[in-house]
């Protein structure tokens, strides 16, 4: 592969610290205007491409999902380590922070993963009587960073719901249509391409259906701690293919799981 391609640009440091305790406290952040519309276009063909090119490869499932879009494409691979994105991940999951996965949805009218849910389970449940989690002793196990490749106007073109602060109710969604948390309903993530958000994975969320005549297209990556294992679906035995490390710099491959002496992995 060749050099990596755009790097974007960091945070300034107080607004680093403003997404970061929002993230914290409320479990999710909305960030407008990071990429190019351009470039989230090119993206756009990138993954057409892809469907059509990789259709028996095994990572395309279902018929409107992809994942390990990173082996086949370099705009995917190089994108794991793109500002702000990574420079937001590795402050709130730290300085061993890696990718734990990747997917991408490409979904037409009807189809989206819209039950309430935290991913995986609740890994801090709380017990009868306590109320809530305190957020600064809560470890951001599993950061979600949605890029969505189509504009998402309104409800109808089936955003991304969330319940903010519901990551720190150690609980599964308390209602199964309509879930609150302290008084909070679910606020949608309305977005143009370009936008990105970001959102614990023990978040209550959803994919509200796409009731629009739209496909939607949405990119999202995992990051986590390196305590937390990878999961670069399908396989037993998954190893990164070489060409994926090819010209990769440091920080790309720590992300993608180099240990760092000393630190632990
Ligand atoms: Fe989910």
């Amino acid at each position: 592969m060749d050099a990596v391609v755009h790097r974007g640009s960091p945070l300034a440091p107080g607004h680093l610290q403003s997404v970061v305790d929002k993230v914290r406290r409320e479990g999710y952040v909305h960030l407008p205007g990071v990429f190019d519309v351009a470039e989230v276009d090119e993206l756009r063909e990138h993954v057409d491409r892809i469907f059509d090119e990789q259709a028996d490869s095994g990572r395309i499932l279902e018929g409107w999902a992809a994942v390990r879009l990173f082996e086949v494409d370099q705009l995917f691979r190089d994108i794991i380590v793109r500002e702000p994105i990574i420079g937001i991940a590795e402050a709130l999951c730290g300085r061993t922070c890696r990718l734990i996965a990747d997917s991408l949805l490409r979904n037409p009218p009807g189809v989206a993963v819209s039950n309430w849910h935290v991913d995986d389970t609740v890994y801090f449940p709380l017990p009868e009587g306590a109320p809530r989690h305190d957020p600064r002793l809560l470890p951001v196990v599993h950061l979600n960073v949605a890029i969505p490749l189509t504009d998402i106007p309104s409800v109808e073109y089936g955003p991304t719901q969330l319940v903010p602060g519901s990551h720190r109710s150690g609980s599964d969604p308390n209602d199964a249509d309509q879930p609150t948390f302290e008084g909070h309903g679910a606020v949608s993530m309305i977005s143009k391409r370009g936008d990105i958000y970001m959102h614990s994975n023990q978040v209550w969320h959803r994919g509200a259906p796409n009731e629009s005549d739209r496909t939607r297209y949405f990119f999202q990556l995992i990051y986590g701690p390196a305590w937390v294992a990878q999961r670069f679906y399908t396989d037993i035995n998954y190893a990164i293919p070489d060409h994926v490390l090819d010209g990769a710099d440091e920080q790309l491959l720590r992300v993608l799981g180099k240990p760092i002496l000393g630190v632990g992995s």
